[in-house]
């Protein structure tokens, strides 16, 4: 790996502040590379029309490349079949999907267990779904170093649990949780597992079917795809089962103002148009992973998170958040008291974007007292110069932070 990946990624050329740009916000959205954009181009340019519903030469053509990227993404996740294959905006939608039509067979008391460093969007969606019947979420806890509490996860179980959710990678910490002894523990006690896998599916080989999870969800825009297209995959015995998610066309088969019958699996969840140019976008970023091949990336991304974790020991006072022996490409930290904020600020007047906040993970931000944390994280074009300029940033503005500018 190496910055080869400038001329196959423009936006890595831009300069800020006259610096040269160190993109490090990787795990917001990733850069996209020409061929993705190229294809976004090309469909806009001499494809566009509207799929599944013509006769005519473009629609058929557009529909074919459409159904072309489902087949895609079932072998790139292993799924076993294609009907298993959903398209949604992103993440969060395909966690709403599952919450509110899965969700619409929960009853008052019965329980939801989350884990403790889930996103925003694998926890409010839940909880509008809980609200509406009365059901109630239940916490797994995790421990300083950023590691889920597996007994008492275990302990968590009931007669009246109904789903876990839990992310494959934390957004914040980088934690890679063990997600197939998750499921294992959840099939034991006949629950189903929805695993969000946002942070996962551009940094490791992911194979749903070897999880054994019922659920995963991801973003395109996190893979080097466009925004706007995400996956829900879900297994088609459950699916079958669950009731639409939206009403609109395309998810129908027979419409009469008393009643309508839906279509086959997994046009029942694909009400309207959807982003096709996107779904397109999405194909060519599965080609240029594979062009990669996702166990190199998994690896130079495991030798950035070490040399990274390393060299910010040169910070004094610098603290790392999430510590967990088996970590993705993100490192939060925070410089002493300074606010992550005040860090990512100054941070980005030297030319390096990073990200400050909560990271949508206000109950991680809880668990260790704190408000925010400095977010950098990785993707297959970082190289080691990206976080040598970390690390000299750093130190450069660390006399600004010390004298509480
Ligand atoms: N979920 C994205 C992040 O962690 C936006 O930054």
């Amino acid at each position: 790996m190496d910055n080869t990946y400038n001329s196959q990624f423009p936006i890595l050329n831009t300069e800020v502040y006259n610096k040269r740009l160190v993109y490090l916000d990787n795990a917001a959205t990733t850069q996209k590379p020409r061929q993705v954009i190229d294809a976004l181009i090309n469909y806009y340019l001499t494809l566009n029309s509207n799929i599944h519903r013509g006769t005519h030469h473009l629609a058929t053509l557009a529909t074919e490349r459409y159904e072309g990227v489902r087949r895609q993404v079932q072998q790139f996740i292993n799924a076993h079949s294609h009907r298993e294959v959903v398209f949604t905006r992103g993440t969060t939608e395909s966690i709403n999907l599952v919450a509110s039509s899965f969700g619409s067979r929960l009853h008052q008391y019965d329980e939801v267990i989350l884990s403790g460093m889930e996103h925003h969007s694998n926890i409010v969606p839940w909880q509008l779904a809980c609200q509406r019947v009365g059901a109630r979420i239940k916490v797994i806890p995790f421990s300083d170093e950023g590691v889920l509490d597996v007994r008492a996860y275990e302990s968590l179980f009931t007669k009246r649990t109904r789903i876990v959710a839990c992310n494959h990678v934390s957004n914040t910490l980088g934690t890679i949780n063990p997600v197939k002894d998750i499921v294992d523990i959840a099939h034991r006690h006949g629950v189903p597992v929805l695993i969000d896998g946002a942070q996962a599916v551009a940094h490791m080989a992911v194979d749903v079917q070897q999880i054994g999870c019922d659920f995963y969800c991801f973003s395109g825009h996190k893979m080097y795809a466009p925004m706007g297209v995400g996956v829900l995959y879900g297994r088609e015995e459950l699916l079958s089962e669950m009731p639409p998610y939206q009403g609109g066309g395309e998810m129908i088969q027979d419409v009469t103002f008393e009643r309508t019958t839906y279509n086959e699996l997994p046009f029942k969840f694909e009400a309207g148009t959807p982003s096709v140019g996107d779904v397109l976008g999405l194909g060519a970023a599965i080609d240029f992973i594979a062009s990669q091949g996702i166990d190199n990336i998994a690896r130079h991304e495991d030798k950035l998170l070490t040399y990274c974790t390393q060299r910010l020991q040169e910070i004094p006072r610098l603290r790392i958040y999430g510590t967990a022996p088996r970590k993705a490409g993100v490192v939060s930290f925070l410089v002493g008291n300074s606010h992550s904020y005040d860090v990512g600020t100054l941070l980005d007047k030297v030319g390096i974007a990073v990200r400050t906040g909560h990271h949508c993970t206000q109950p991680i931000m809880d668990r260790y007292g704190i408000a925010g944390t400095v977010r950098a994280s990785f993707a297959c074009y970082t190289t080691t110069e990206d976080i040598d300029a970390l690390v000299a940033g750093l130190k450069r503005i660390l006399p600004l932070l010390d004298s509480g500018i």
